[in-house]
């Protein structure tokens, strides 16, 4: 069979739910149906023998992406290396650090002035000038691909720039392209819409509508005012937006990460999140890029509630999104830092671990934006902590204004009506190394840095590491003098990657050489430990200290069994696995106690007796 064969094979299988799931939502738009299926059609023809033998093996081999040897990291451009071409002279550093899948922050054209981080899309076909060219990018991938490296990059779907042609087309009046958008003559619909609708930015862009000068309209714009949101109800939003999807897929990259998903679809009287219509367009998503590209990836970024998070993932037989950010272990892993107390993250990783192995979570501890402290706050109530106070107690001890407390974080978006402040931050500046200033005390960060690291390779997922932490990076202040930053937060962990303490990594007394070469050991076993893989049984137990998790992992007749220490003291642990051996030193650990340092950690391998049934191929 030919690619084309295969192609239209794959669209001939897909094509009765995809027309049932496009005209149920577009009122039976045969031509535009009609129009999106040729909109594949071209797409694949455009798409190289490269890519397109890339997809084969994918096919062959679906689960590609539980492997245990994956280690993600993401970076911005211009902080890492100034451009894509500076990234791909920098991809040895990248390979020194064990990196084989790489997520490029946004690079696409957008405005200096407003661009929230790249986040305002002014043309989805073209690098912003400083960062390179398409064919950079292009290029970058086909390197990357040779070295095993996969890449991902953000598709900004919920709004465009204000600088994009169509947004300039509507504001000059252009009814079709205004059509693409939420226009208002008045403030009747918007303020019936503000009633039910929260805001994403309350203190740095409050209101979810803006009001153009010059056409005398009112816009839709849930994020920042220059980022306007796009209406999906009209066809030919989603039909252009899917083909610029395929355009960037085509460009080589590996994984697409659907930003702001949750929010793409509105409907007045609702909180215009996680509406049913979503799911129909993200599954139209992935089956478009079945269709055209099925080795590329899509990742939600649903930064949402737990029960909210997981329906993207679809179904087996109807996937949406195949990979999603862990976010509620990710910010938990915060709260027990600050509270010493594993319960919460023992519950919260019981019901991750509990879903099906389908599942694919992007596991991190630090990204480009804040932690939000989406908790269980039911849950939490029966220990007393209400969500106000306790929100204001993770951010005094994370900004340092808890007594005694160690850690450097700033503020974001804080709105003292709801006391609900969200927080910025590097790992190192979180964990303490910023104020520490004795030996003792920077042991005692870098540990408490390692041991988060430990957990979080740990997890079931893919771990993806912000470019910076490998070396300890502290925040970086510089952006309260740049005046389209200052008021942004999130730039105070979005600093320039300091090569110079890099060159440290190589120092085995310098805070960077301890933390760089902690971290390459951790990766490194993991890589090679098949109880590791995305898919393998996981669950957590009780150690019998609240300030100790237990996580043990079992593939074929592998069983790992990890403790981390979320107290700053030493604990003493009931050991489950006596005799087994600890993977950091090679020895044995006997009996049925284990003493763990401040902050210590424990990574251990046994033979599963009982086994799972799948060979052991290690
Ligand atoms: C996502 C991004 C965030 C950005 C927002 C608006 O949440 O992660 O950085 O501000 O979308 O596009």
């Amino acid at each position: 069979m030919t690619d084309l064969e295969k192609m239209e094979q794959r669209l001939s299988e897909s094509y009765d739910e995809l027309k049932w799931l496009y005209c149920e939502l577009y009122h039976n738009d045969l031509a535009a149906f009609d129009y999106f299926v040729s909109m594949l059609r071209r797409n694949f023809t455009e798409r190289k023998a490269s890519l397109r033998a890339l997809d084969e093996q994918r096919l062959h081999d679906p689960d590609w992406y539980y492997s245990n040897s994956l280690l993600g990291m993401m970076l911005y451009v211009d902080c890492f290396a100034g451009t894509l071409k500076g990234v791909q002279n920098k991809l040895p550093y990248l390979q020194e650090c064990g990196v084989n899948y790489l997520h490029l922050m946004p690079l696409l054209k957008t405005v200096k002035e407003r661009s929230d981080g790249g986040y305002a899309v002014a043309d989805f076909r073209t690098v912003q000038p400083e960062l390179g060219t398409m064919e950079d990018l292009e290029e970058l991938s086909d390197v990357c691909h040779e070295k095993g490296i996969s890449l991902c990059l953000d598709f900004v779907m919920n709004h465009t720039s204000e600088d994009h042609p169509w947004a300039k087309a509507a504001r000059a009046g252009d009814p079709l392209a205004r059509s693409r958008y939420f226009f208002f003559d008045n403030w009747d619909l918007p303020n019936r819409y503000e009633q039910t609708v929260p805001q994403v930015f309350p203190t740095t862009a409050p209101g979810n509508f803006t009001y153009l000068d010059d056409c005398g309209k009112i816009v839709m714009t849930f994020f920042y005012p220059y980022q306007w949101d796009l209406n999906y109800a009209n066809p030919m939003v989603f039909n252009d937006m899917t083909d610029n999807l395929l355009y960037l897929a085509n460009r080589g990259m590996d994984v697409i990460r659907l930003d702001a998903i949750p929010y793409i679809w509105k409907q007045l009287g609702t909180d215009c999140r996680n509406l049913p219509q979503v799911h129909t367009l993200a599954r139209m998503m992935n089956l478009a890029c079945y269709i055209v590209c099925p080795g590329v990836l899509l990742l939600g970024e649903v930064v949402m509630e737990p029960q909210k998070v997981a329906p993207y993932f679809g179904t087996p037989d109807k996937p949406e999104c195949q990979m999603l950010y862990n976010v509620t272990t990710m910010c938990t892993t915060w709260h027990t830092l600050a509270t010493r107390d594993v319960r919460l993250l023992r519950r919260q990783l019981e019901q991750v671990f509990s879903l099906p192995g389908h599942h694919l979570f992007q596991n991190y501890l630090r990204c480009h934006d804040d932690i939000g402290w989406g908790l269980d706050y039911p849950w939490l109530l029966q220990f007393g902590n209400h969500e106000v106070p306790h929100k204001k107690y993770l951010n005094d001890w994370f900004t340092g204004a808890w007594p005694g407390s160690p850690s450097r974080g700033e503020l974001y978006n804080d709105d003292p009506r709801l006391g609900d402040a969200r927080l910025c931050g590097t790992t190192a500046s979180l964990c303490g190394l910023e104020t520490a200033e004795s030996p003792e005390e920077i042991t005692q960060a870098l540990q408490c840095d390692e041991m988060l690291h430990a957990m979080m390779l740990s997890l079931s997922g893919l771990p993806v590491l912000y470019s910076g932490d490998e070396i300890a990076q502290l925040n970086d202040y510089s952006y309260r003098n740049d005046a389209e930053k200052c008021s942004d937060s999130r730039y105070v962990h979005r600093g320039r990657f300091r090569w110079d303490l890099a060159e440290n990594r190589v120092d085995p007394q310098s805070v960077q050489g301890r933390l760089f070469s902690a971290l390459r050991r951790l990766e490194t076993i993991r890589a090679s430990h098949l109880a590791f893989r995305a898919d393998a049984a996981a669950e957590v137990f009780d150690t019998g200290r609240d300030q100790v998790l237990g996580i043990r992992r079992c593939f074929g007749h592998e069983l790992f069994t990890g403790f981390f220490n979320f107290s700053e003291f030493p604990k003493d642990v009931y050991n489950p696995a006596n005799g087994a051996y600890d993977l950091l030193t090679g020895e044995p650990v006997q009996g049925e106690s284990v003493s763990l340092p401040g902050y210590g950690f424990l990574w251990m391998i046994s033979n599963n007796l009982k086994g799972t049934g799948e060979s052991n191929a290690q």
